[in-house]
This record gives C-alpha cells, structure tokens and sequence, in this order.
C-alpha cells in the first residue's frame, strides 16, 4: 500500500481506495464506493473521525489551538479588522480591497430593514418567550417575504440571500430583545457600522438618542469575528444537511439556529453564566469541580471541553482579553462572576480530569461575562452567537451548493432492532 492508498477488509471482502489529502491537517480515506464494493458501511456515532465535506473556508488544529479563516489567523483577523471584512473573507475568500470593502459595507447595510410585517410575527409570542424561539421562527419566515432569492440555483439569487440573511439578523435579533423588554422596535441607521447599529438598535429608546460607546462596540464587533464559522460543528453540519435537499437559505439558517440552541453548543455561553452564577462564591467550586468528574453525575463545567480543541480554544484567549477591556470601559472593578470564573480555569487547568481527558475553557467560557456586562441578558446570548454564525452558516451553504459533486445528504445506520416478523392479531396478543 502507498502513503496514498488505503485498504479496509471485512466480511471477507477487501475494500481498496486512495487516500485523499488537504493542503493542511488529517488526509482522509475516501469510502464513498465502499458500500457499492462490499457492502459495509463504517460506523461513527458523532461523526468524531469522519470528514463530511471538503472545504476551504475554515481550518482548526485542536492540538495546538489554531484557528484560520481562508489561511487567516483568527488572532490577526480581531485585532486588525471587523467583522464585515471577516464576513467578505469568509464569502468571497480573499480580504477585501478598500473599494471592495466599502461596496460591501454598502451593500450590507441597506439590506438591514426588514419587511414592515415581520413585527407581526413578534406580535404572537409571550413577552417571556425565550428569543431563541423568536429567531428560529422570523428567520424561518424570512422564506416568505424574499421570493426573489429563494432559487438556490441562481447565483445572483444566492447572493442577495446572502447578504440578506448577514443583514438582517442583528434586525431580527435586536427585536426579538426589544420585544422581551417591552420597548419599540427602533430601526436600523445607515450611517452607523454593523454592530453600532445593532448596539443601537437593542438600546435606543425613541424618547432620546442614543451614544454608542465605540469601546463596547469594537468589542462587540471582535465577538463577532470570533464566533463567525467554526468548521464542520454542529449548527453548520445541519444548515449542510438542510441545504443538500435544496431548501432555502432561510429555512436552512433557522434550522441552524435550533441546532445552536442546544446547551452543548451554543446555548453553553447561557448555561455557563448560569453555572457561575449558582456557584456564586470562589469557596463553592471544589464541589462543582468533583460534580464535573462524578461519572454518576451528568453535571458537565459549562464552556469547558470541546469536540475538536484539545488545547485552549484560540477564541477564548481573545475572549477573555475583551472581557476585562469591556469591564474596565464600564468601570466594573469586581466582579464576583469573573472572580469565580478566573479561579474556576486555575484549578480545572490544574486538576488531574481535566488534564487528563484535556478539557480546556472554550469560547462560551468567558463570552457570557462581557455579555452580560454589556446589558444583554442571558437569554440574548446565543442570539448573538447566532447573529455572527449566520455568516460562517450561509458561507458553509454556499460552498456545498456550488460544489459539483454536491448531492442530498443522506446516512445510513447499523441496525440492531427486530428483524421481520408477523403482524399478531389483537386477539390473540
Ligand atoms: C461550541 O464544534 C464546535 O466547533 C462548537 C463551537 C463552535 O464554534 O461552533 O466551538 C461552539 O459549541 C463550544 C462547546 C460549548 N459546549 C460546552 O461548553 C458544554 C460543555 N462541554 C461538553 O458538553 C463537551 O465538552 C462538548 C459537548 C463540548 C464536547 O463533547 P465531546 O467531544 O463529545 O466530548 P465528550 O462528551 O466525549 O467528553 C470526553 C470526556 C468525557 O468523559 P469520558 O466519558 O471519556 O470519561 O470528557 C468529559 C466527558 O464526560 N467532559 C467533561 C466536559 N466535557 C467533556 N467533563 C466535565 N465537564 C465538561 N465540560
């Protein structure tokens, strides 16, 4: 066999194939004849060793905490640019030119408004209702609105939905919070950049303008970039799935926001302020610390631990860096959550499970600590998380439609329930 070849046998049956490679990372043993060959399939619950596409958008060596955007470190990328330059790189694949960043900016930013009905929608749901649910269901009916980019085989038609979709969700999502709160929706303004406009329209009350604070704004917007595209996770694998079947962007990206809901994505920025929280006090982590490693226990440290990272999340770092720049801005000198949060890391990193099994803080860890000091409440957490993924999600869903060998997603399983039997009649049961 060479080094790019591969041989599987089973059931007596010998499978050869080639062995792909990437331009960088694991190279993949191709098994898409596998069945057709030997009538096996391969087994991987998780999808923990199997690559389900190929991609150039973005790159993450967990072992050593890299994090790249079309080649571009993702610490180079906050420090030096913003998120809608991030938002063309990952699109288009290349960093803009100036003009091309200002058309971009353009674009974008009248395509922020949306139709005049969709706060009816808002209309229907309790003031209590978590704005997850809001975002799954107005980001769903977008489908109804935008017939005009809803034919995913016309590229002019994938690109409007694009740049609807990056456009419109910090509209939807300031909404869904000005709902929650009781307040009026406040419209977009054009002369402000994208997260200014969006801090804007989640605090602006119509009885007096509102002074965006460009320190909470650039970090904001940082945020942003950080939680932009992430690979294969799991949120962008349903918006692949949803896609293959040929429904509309729309549909496709609420899908992927139901998928982010969960707490062991993106819902862990929520459920780890919660956990520090309930900790409350840096002499009750030992407890939760043994919690974490109880096997009995299904208690897990929120915003530790990561499928892919198994060294510190490179989004963390940076992370808790505009955590302390955020709480330093707005005066905060201690806060009891942060001190929890930062002794809670010293002794996990320090801890034998934790090493062991290397679980590091991951991006959720310290995300809902600035948020929350900024003045969104938990639940807006994944909303926001949401707001910056939908770039990384459309980018995903763009490169599956256009790629050639692009077919309907569609696993198969192993089996183990009853095999046939006979239909017993009630009588006689
Ligand atoms: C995101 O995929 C992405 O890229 C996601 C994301 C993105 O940008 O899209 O990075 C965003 O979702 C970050 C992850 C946020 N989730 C959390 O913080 C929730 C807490 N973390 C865990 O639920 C867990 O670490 C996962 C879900 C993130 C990863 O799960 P895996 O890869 O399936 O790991 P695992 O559950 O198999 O854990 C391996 C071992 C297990 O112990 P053993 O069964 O081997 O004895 O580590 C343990 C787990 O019990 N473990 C933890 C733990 N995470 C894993 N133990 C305590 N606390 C934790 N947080």
């Amino acid at each position: 066999m060479s080094a790019n070849s591969a041989r599987i046998t089973g059931d007596n049956k010998t499978f050869e194939t080639s062995v792909k490679l990437g331009s960088v990372g694991p190279s993949v043993i191709d098994i898409s004849k596998l069945y057709a060959e030997i009538g096996m399939f391969t087994y991987d619950p998780g999808y923990t060793s199997t690559a389900s596409c190929e991609s150039k958008i973005t790159y993450i060596d967990g072992d050593v905490g890299v994090l790249l955007y079309r080649g571009y470190p993702i610490e180079q990328l906050a420090e030096h640019g913003d998120f809608l330059e991030t938002c063309y790189l990952l699109l288009y694949g290349e960093l803009p030119t100036p003009a091309q960043k200002a058309d971009f900016d353009y674009r974008i930013t009248r395509h922020t408004v949306v139709h005049e009905q969709m706060a009816r929608f808002y209309q229907g749901f309790r003031r209590d209702a978590h704005p997850m649910s809001v975002m799954v269901a107005c980001v769903g009916a977008l489908s109804a609105f935008y017939h005009d980019s809803t034919d995913i085989s016309d590229p002019q038609q994938r690109m409007i939905a694009s740049m609807r979709m990056i456009a419109k969700m910090p509209t939807l999502a300031a909404m869904a919070y000005k709902y929650t709160v009781g307040q009026p929706f406040i419209y977009p303004k054009n002369e402000l950049d994208y997260t200014s406009n969006f801090l804007r329209m989640c605090y602006a009350v119509p009885c007096e303008e509102y002074k965006v604070n460009p320190v909470l704004a650039r970090a904001l917007d940082r945020i942003f970039i950080l939680h932009a595209d992430h690979e294969q996770n799991a949120s962008t694998s349903t918006v692949r799935l949803a896609g293959s079947s040929g429904a509309n962007p729309f549909a496709c990206i609420a899908a992927g926001i139901a998928c982010l809901w969960g707490p062991a994505h993106g819902g862990a920025n929520e459920a780890a302020l919660k956990m520090l929280a309930e900790i409350g006090t840096v002499d009750r982590i030992p407890q939760y610390i043994a919690r974490a490693k109880d096997k009995n226990d299904p208690f897990r440290l929120m915003g530790f631990g990561h499928r892919v990272y198994k060294n510190y999340d490179p989004r963390a770092k940076i992370m808790q860096r505009t955590t302390h720049e955020v709480l330093a801005e707005l005066g905060i000198k201690d806060d009891p959550l942060l001190d929890v949060a930062i002794e809670l890391e010293r002794i996990a990193l320090h801890d034998d499970y934790f090493i062991e099994k290397k679980l590091y803080p991951n991006i959720d860890f310290y995300s809902g600590i600035t948020l929350k000091a900024m003045g969104f409440p938990t639940s807006m957490f994944t909303v926001l998380f949401a707001v910056a993924r939908t770039v990384g999600w459309i980018a995903q869903w763009k490169e599956m439609i256009e790629d050639p060998s692009q077919r309907i997603g569609r696993p198969r399983q192993l089996y183990t329930g009853a095999t046939e039997r006979d239909y017993v009649p009630l009588s006689r049961r």
